[in-house]
């Protein structure tokens, strides 16, 4: 008996060059799921017409016609478990989500933040790496919980920031290592090989104390051991 794909929606604000790379690895037969639904709070996200494109069903909801936040995240949230799907992605959603609409999804929806989470949450984070003089930069893979950004991180790319750089430069260069990122960290997931346990990610069998690190092949990685600094124990 064959196991059936995960059904995935995407939520996505924007362009839509992370659901791109999502397609194209499917494509590639690097990611088995199914996408049942791309949704937005865009009638004009570049996203949808990628998603029309290749014969995914659409949605576009505008909050502007709702009373509030909740009731367009509770009516959003409704539609997308309507579709059928297990897992949910959010390649660009440029909106907070309401704690009681996500609920439901926790341990099942992941999200791409441009920086290296913990640093730098919300907006603008390309810009505050530079301002801040930092040598690295990078983008995460996390499970979204009702903090901000705040959700435990699965996956991160990284890459160096060079003398010069402005912020559409890296933010450029970033966004190549986030088309590599995401599908590899949703293959995880779909395969179950990552999971969500007892309010926390487990990568194996075994809680992911530290995220795990895109290589040079696209391949995900556990990173470096975390040094407990009590004990000077290891723990992989
Ligand atoms: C990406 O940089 C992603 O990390 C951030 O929003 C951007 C979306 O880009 N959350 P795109 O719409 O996928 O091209």
């Amino acid at each position: 008996m064959t196991t059936p794909r995960p059904r995935v929606a995407v939520l996505a604000s924007g362009r839509g060059s992370n659901l791109a790379a999502l397609l194209a690895a499917r494509d590639r037969g690097e990611l088995p799921v199914d996408f049942v639904l791309v949704g937005s709070d865009q009638a004009a996200a570049g996203a949808l017409r990628l998603a029309e494109a290749a014969g995914i069903p659409t949605l576009a909801l505008d909050p502007r016609g709702y009373p509030d936040r909740r009731a367009f995240d509770l009516d959003l949230f409704a539609r997308i478990a309507a579709s059928g799907a297990d897992l949910l992605v959010l390649a660009g959603f440029m909106r907070i989500i309401d704690a009681a609409a996500l609920a439901p999804w926790i341990g099942r929806m992941i999200n791409i933040h441009p920086s290296l989470l913990p640093k730098y949450r919300g907006l603008h984070t390309h810009r505050r790496a530079l301002a801040a003089g930092d040598r690295e930069h990078g983008a995460s893979v996390h499970f979204v919980t009702a903090e901000l950004d705040g959700g435990p991180v699965i996956a991160q790319a990284r890459i160096p920031i060079h003398p010069g750089d402005d912020e559409q430069q890296l933010a450029q260069r970033l966004l190549s290592q986030e088309h590599r990122l995401l599908p590899a960290a949703l293959a995880l997931l779909a395969s179950h090989r990552l999971q969500w346990h007892d309010q926390a990610p487990q990568f194996d069998g075994k809680p992911l104390l530290t995220p795990l690190e895109l290589g040079a092949h696209g391949l995900l990685a556990p990173g470096n051991p975390q040094v407990q600094p009590d004990t000077g124990r290891l723990d992989t």
